[in-house]
């Protein structure tokens, strides 16, 4: 199929769909270097929250960028509704929960509505996107962008659906980098990309180890920093990530590879279960005034 690459970037905003934990660091990333971006979500306390956030995080995000490279920063935008914000965007990322049935439906939306030389991304940690094209006319210009945890975390993988466009993940390769992000393309189709497929591993045997009791959280992530010169260990970054998230992910990982076992994700489901999600509900594996310090 045909498709020509979007021009004017410069001039067209960027589309962030799901203000929370990720889509709100996304947009903050893209403001910071002068794009205009525009925030999709359903909640108003998350389009405030996350409004909040770009705010105060701009001006020390742009001091790290190159000023040749970026413009002026432009007034952040927020809607309530994806139809009153995509249209006119180069680039539209979603950023919404891990689960198809919100994703399909809403890449179906963004095919429709969306210019039709509108990169469609997903920001989804384990669906691959061809998994999102159920209701998509328009495969070839849908793929993974997958954020680590910007701003402390800058790689971005970048992985087509099997159909992408030529040229695609290489007009993003180079675009990306005035940004300050950093881009890997993943050659060819898997679940988790590059680097959360050898993350999935460790964080699964991390689980494992404090599920049979044979070790605790915080000395799994203190053997981690020790040995392998971590930052923070797998038990701080999951609480970071959020509980719910993780256990969606573990779920569609046994999906995908029924072989794995489950021991791991019933023990995160536990502390779900228990309204324990992690620091964005105070208490995770850690409890948020006895965290240790995390960059
Ligand atoms: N949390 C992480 O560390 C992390 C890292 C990389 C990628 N991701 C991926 O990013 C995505 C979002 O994860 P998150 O942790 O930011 O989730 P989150 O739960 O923090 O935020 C999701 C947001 O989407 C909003 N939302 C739900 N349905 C919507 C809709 N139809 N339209 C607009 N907004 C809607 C919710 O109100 C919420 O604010 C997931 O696909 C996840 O796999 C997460």
């Amino acid at each position: 199929m045909s498709f020509t690459l979007p021009s004017r970037i410069a001039d067209r905003p960027v589309v962030i769909i799901g203000a929370g934990t990720l889509g709100r660091r996304i947009a903050a990333v893209f403001r910071s270097g002068g794009a205009a971006v525009r925030i999709v979500d359903l909640s108003e306390a998350q389009r405030t929250a996350a409004s909040e956030y770009v705010e105060s995080t701009t001006a020390e995000l742009r001091a790290g960028l190159n000023p040749a490279e970026i413009g002026d920063v432009r007034p952040l935008e927020t809607f309530a509704n994806t139809e009153d914000a995509v249209p006119g965007a180069w680039l539209v990322i979603e950023a919404v929960p891990e689960r198809l049935d919100i994703k399909v439906p809403l890449f179906g939306t963004l095919d429709r509505i969306a210019d039709p030389d509108a990169l469609l991304a997903t920001n989804s940690s384990s669906f691959e996107s061809s998994q999102l094209l159920g209701e998509v006319t328009h495969p070839e210009r849908v793929l993974n962008m997958h954020f680590a945890m910007p701003p402390a975390g800058m790689a971005v993988e970048l992985m087509g659906d099997g159909q992408t466009a030529d040229g695609i993940l290489e007009l993003l390769d180079r675009e990306l980098r005035v940004f300050g992000l950093v881009p890997f393309i993943a050659h060819g189709q898997s679940v988790g990309f590059i680097f959360n497929r050898i993350w999935a591993a460790i964080k699964r045997e991390s689980l494992a180890v404090v599920a049979e009791g044979v070790s605790t959280p915080a000395d799994v992530d203190a053997i981690m920093r020790a040995n392998m010169g971590l930052k923070a260990g797998p038990f701080q970054l999951m609480d970071q990530v959020g509980l719910d998230v993780v256990l969606d992910i573990e779920n569609h990982y046994i999906d995908a590879y029924p072989w794995l076992p489950t021991e791991s994700r019933d023990f995160v489901k536990s502390y779900v279960d228990a309204g324990r999600l992690g620091r964005k509900s105070g208490e995770g594996f850690y409890s948020y005034d006895q965290a240790p310090a995390q960059s």
